[in-house]
């Protein structure tokens, strides 16, 4: 019985060695976890000091989940692991700061109350989440105001900042929405890239970090840096997708790895828990910022099938990738020899991150009695959403053809500028024509962010906001638009 049992377990570490030295050069393979006390990893310490790096400096971080609602699940859900991970790797309580709705863990919805999982078989990941800025506090303004080390800039929450020296080193970490040059917060305005840019600039010119290393999951989050984020700033950054496609959710209800059956909700974003279990499984004193943007990279994107998944992409400065991730994301000593059991092997089915609300908000429907209230109001929501996604689509073809002409319409409104370029020139512009748009068609929301570059496209060719508004009116002029309204949901810029 003993011998038996014995032989089962080495020969499964037999087999597990044999596919970790198999992975090592299989390209876009998920390295299996489990390894041999003697193979990788050892004396992490001893190889540290000899490589000179001896702590220096301060380690902060800023996480933040763009969105709220049962349905957005998966953000916040991302938000508090990557804290885990932190915390577990020896970085303080007061050099996170974590901007959270915080409406998940106690949702009606939620079948683990007070509980958040970001995987399948995870554990809570809520347990201990600092709440320096949550529902209303959750705003551009503030995190902005944060990453600066500006304490009376901020409103209300924890008032907690990053309040960095120049040896220190800043790991930000996003996830939520996006479209073309912006990220979602849950609160309006949305994020534009062109104040974050500027927002980066003046934290460099403030001369309080060494480093900086950012991580982006969202929809079209390449846009925010492409030909925007200067080399020079001590900054790396990683994105989800590149400027033109969408971003992933995963464990996702009905798809395999599916959540538990009692979840109607993706629990992670494919990026996020892609950089997540790698570093969780992963001696990051050892590991370098560019050994996990490969693994990230061949993750996410998904090789059987291109059309789900996307291209993570790094801006900024490259020049020292090969720093070890510890210097940001600290280090956990349970990790020095990984004997973690495989999170997921298979390939990830993953749904994108617009389609992943109408699959919640389905799955809801589904799980509802027949002939309840509840139920036909469930419906009623799925109806209304899709009606209004199809109006902001239709309405906004309608702008461009009414400008650009029938036939040219669409295809001056889609053009995207050569890589390199910025999606807009004029900042400002976008957001004005942004502005004029919802004034009369009704809030962009979380969806139509996607449209974002049609708005670019409308400045960078110089059209004048008396156009954009005629075109505005012609448009929408029948759609009444009470529950989307800017009155309701204020104005994305
Ligand atoms: C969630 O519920 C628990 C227990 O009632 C409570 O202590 C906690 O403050 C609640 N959290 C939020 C965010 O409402
Ligand atoms: C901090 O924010 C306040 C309020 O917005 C502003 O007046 C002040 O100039 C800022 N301080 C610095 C150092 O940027």
């Amino acid at each position: 019985m003993a011998t038996a049992w014995l032989y089962g377990l080495l020969s499964l570490l037999a087999v597990a060695a044999a596919a970790a030295a198999a992975a090592d050069g299989a390209e876009g393979k998920w390295e299996p976890l489990i390894r041999m006390p003697t193979e990788k990893g050892g004396d992490a310490a001893a190889s540290a000091a000899a490589a000179g790096e001896d702590e220096v400096g301060t380690r902060w971080a800023v996480l933040i989940a763009g969105s709220s609602g049962y349905g957005n699940y998966r953000h916040q859900a991302d938000v508090c692991h990557a804290y885990q991970i932190l915390r577990k790797g020896g970085v303080k309580d007061e050099n996170i700061v974590v901007f959270m709705y915080d409406d998940i863990a106690n949702n009606s919805l939620n079948p683990r109350p007070g509980v958040i999982i970001n995987h399948p078989k995870g554990e809570d990941v809520y347990k201990g989440v600092p709440k320096d800025y949550t529902g209303h506090q959750v705003t551009t303004e503030n995190f902005f105001a944060v990453l600066l080390g500006n304490k009376s800039a901020v409103t209300g929450g924890s008032k907690k900042v990053i309040d960095s020296k120049p040896n220190d080193h800043i790991f930000i970490y996003y996830s939520d929405h996006g479209g073309p040059g912006v990220l979602g917060m849950p609160n309006m305005p949305f994020l534009y890239a062109g104040d974050f840019i500027k927002v980066l600039k003046q934290k460099h010119a403030s001369n309080s970090y060494s480093k900086m290393v950012i991580y982006v999951e969202a929809c079209e989050s390449g846009s925010i840096f492409e030909g925007l984020l200067p080399e020079d700033l001590n900054i790396y950054v990683t994105t989800a997708s590149n400027a033109v496609e969408n971003s992933w959710g995963t464990y996702c209800p009905g798809m395999e790895p599916s959540p538990p059956p009692e979840y109607i909700t993706c629990l992670g974003d494919l990026y996020s828990v892609s950089w997540m279990e790698d570093s969780q499984t992963h001696n990051l004193k050892k590991e370098t910022i560019k050994d996990q943007y490969e693994v990230v990279k061949a993750r996410t994107s998904n090789t059987n099938n291109r059309k789900e998944g996307s291209h993570v992409m790094e801006y900024g400065d490259k020049t020292f990738k090969d720093e070890k991730l510890f210097l940001y994301q600290g280090f956990d000593p349970a990790n020095v020899n990984i004997a973690n059991t495989l999170l997921w092997a298979g390939p990830k089915a993953r749904v994108n991150q617009r389609d992943a609300d109408l699959l919640f908000m389905w799955k809801r429907y589904e799980q509802l009695n027949g002939g309840s209230e509840e139920k036909l109001s469930a419906l009623e929501e799925i109806k209304e959403t899709v009606k209004h996604r199809k109006h902001l689509d239709s309405s906004i073809d309608f702008i461009g053809r009414l400008i650009f002409g029938f036939e040219s319409g669409p295809s001056v409104l889609e053009a995207v500028r050569s890589s390199g370029q910025p999606l807009v020139d004029d900042w400002d512009c976008l957001k004005s024509m942004v502005r004029i748009f919802e004034s009369h068609c009704g809030s962009l929301t979380q969806y139509g962010m996607k449209h974002m570059r049609a708005f670019a496209n409308i400045c960078n060719i110089g059209v004048s906001e008396d156009t954009m508004m005629e075109a505005s009116i012609s448009a929408c002029s029948n759609y009444n638009p009470e529950r989307w309204s800017t009155m309701t949901q204020g104005h994305s810029a």
